[in-house]
């Protein structure tokens, strides 16, 4: 099944840029986030680290849960040890487990909960995916990561939970080569309208311990990564409602 693109193109943003609030959509008490790719290296940390800390700089817990079993790869853990503030707080989890760890999460009263995958085991993810309110899978603007969301768009056919591309690391928001890519990944399924710009405040904010909205608050990067997390929780109420 190709799920219909969200909107007809990306989205620039407009000048002068506001900065928006984080909350949750209506109807959620907790809103469950989960990052898949097979393809590695095309964002889904930056993306669970900086969406997680946007949305904690406006006062929501949020709870981090690093799936890799691989310590030398759990990006987020990692993270977390170079960070000083508590919120978000970051776990790690092996995937079989992670629905337990949502469950407690929500126990425990976080309202955002981000699990970042390892990209390899589709079948875990799988069975996950019922349990997110919305998939979210970076891609970046190449062939290879066109093709590379053949094994996802299987995986978006078999659970009811609404995904969509996040198209990262562009050279630049508004230029034909985002255009073009954007308008490709929307022909094979959903994709946020908002883009992530190819920053060095990600890079530098990460090795902090930092996501960019503390790095640099009110900046490009703090704006696009509130603007892609509202639209997430847009894109997840909206089929949300339609299905009821
Ligand atoms: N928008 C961006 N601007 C600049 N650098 C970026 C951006 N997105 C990701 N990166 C960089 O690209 C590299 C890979 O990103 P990241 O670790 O988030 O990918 P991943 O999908 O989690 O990888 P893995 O599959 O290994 O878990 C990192 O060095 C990160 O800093
Ligand atoms: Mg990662």
């Amino acid at each position: 099944m190709i799920l219909d693109s969200l909107f007809k193109r990306p989205r620039v943003l407009p000048a002068p840029h506001p900065v928006p609030r984080i909350v949750l959509p209506a109807g959620f008490v907790s809103f469950v986030a989960m990052m898949v790719a097979k393809k590695g290296g095309v964002g889904k940390s930056t993306l669970a680290v900086n969406v997680g800390v946007a949305a904690a700089c406006d006062g929501l817990r949020v709870l981090i849960i690093d799936t890799d079993l691989d310590e030398d790869q759990q990006n987020c853990v990692k993270w977390a040890s170079r960070r000083q503030q508590a919120n978000p707080k970051v776990i790690r989890c092996a995937i079989g487990k992670t629905r337990a760890a949502i469950a407690w999460g929500r126990k425990q009263g976080f309202e955002l909960i981000i699990i970042d995958t390892a990209g390899r085991d589709l079948v875990h993810m799988s069975d996950l995916a019922e349990y997110a309110d919305v998939l979210l899978t970076p891609g970046q603007a190449s062939s290879n990561d066109l093709d590379a969301t053949v094994p996802l768009r299987r995986l978006w056919s078999r659970t009811a939970t609404p995904a969509a591309i996040v198209l990262n690391g562009v050279i630049s928001e508004d230029s034909n080569r985002t255009r073009f890519y954007w308008r490709k990944f929307s022909d094979l399924g959903a994709i946020l309208p908002g883009v992530l710009v190819r920053r060095v405040e990600y890079i530098d904010a990460v090795a902090r311990g930092q996501g960019v909205s503390e790095y640099r608050p009110g900046g490009p990067g703090d704006i696009e990564i509130r603007r892609l997390l509202l639209e997430a929780f847009q894109h997840a109420a909206e089929k949300r409602e339609s299905a009821q």
